[in-house]
């Protein structure tokens, strides 16, 4: 599939289930001795298909809301920074509330969010993200649950993308540089 444009399988399908499996052990174990109902948020885009076998691993009783954000910091403005550009639907207040990532890279992107959802005063909040690159953190944060540390190296699959492209895959894998490039493929 593609091996002009894919390098090397980083995360194999397998990999990944194995590792939700125990993740949603952990959550189910904690969660399950908070009272009060659980709010699963994902952060658009890339942490829908990590989202969709997560909470499919998690035997309690939540509701799933969704949050998108733009980053301007790659962007050839001076400010660098954040914005909101589709809220949760439902409030948080007084709730259990687990945001799930794919990535969590500088932690930039993540601690605004959680600046932000604070602010609305839930019960509980905690972080879970599929891949932890703590190696590159800019922003400290504290981690509930995560899958994998991860390297430098870019990773597409499974959810994260590259030009949007690639969320498809079912493992996690590194591009060639022709695949960098944003060399066209036909799925
Ligand atoms: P940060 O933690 O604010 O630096 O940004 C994290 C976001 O950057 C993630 O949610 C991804 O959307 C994106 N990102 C960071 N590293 C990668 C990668 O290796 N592959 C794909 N997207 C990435
Ligand atoms: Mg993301």
């Amino acid at each position: 599939m593609y091996p002009d444009l894919m390098d090397r399988i980083v995360f194999t399908e397998e990999d990944i289930s194995r590792r939700i499996r125990d993740m949603a052990a952990e959550i189910n174990a904690d969660f399950g001795q908070e009272p009060g109902p659980l709010t699963v948020v994902s952060i658009l885009k890339g942490g829908f298909i990590f989202l969709a076998d997560l909470i499919r691993a998690v035997g309690l009783d939540i509701t799933v809301d969704f949050m998108a954000i733009t980053s301007y910091r790659e962007s050839s403005s001076v400010s660098s920074g954040v914005r909101i550009v589709k809220d949760l639907s439902q409030s948080i207040f007084d709730r259990n509330v687990l945001v799930v990532e794919d990535i969590i890279d500088t932690g930039l992107t993540l601690s605004y969010i959680l600046r932000n959802l604070k602010e609305r005063r839930p019960r509980e909040l905690k972080v879970c993200t599929l891949l932890n690159r703590a190696g590159s953190r800019i922003a400290p944060l504290t981690i509930d649950y995560y899958g994998f540390e991860v390297g430098d190296e870019f990773l597409v699959g499974y959810g994260l993308d590259y030009l949007q492209k690639w969320r498809n895959l079912r493992f996690i894998c590194t591009l060639t540089e022709k695949g960098k490039e944003g060399a066209e493929y036909e799925v």
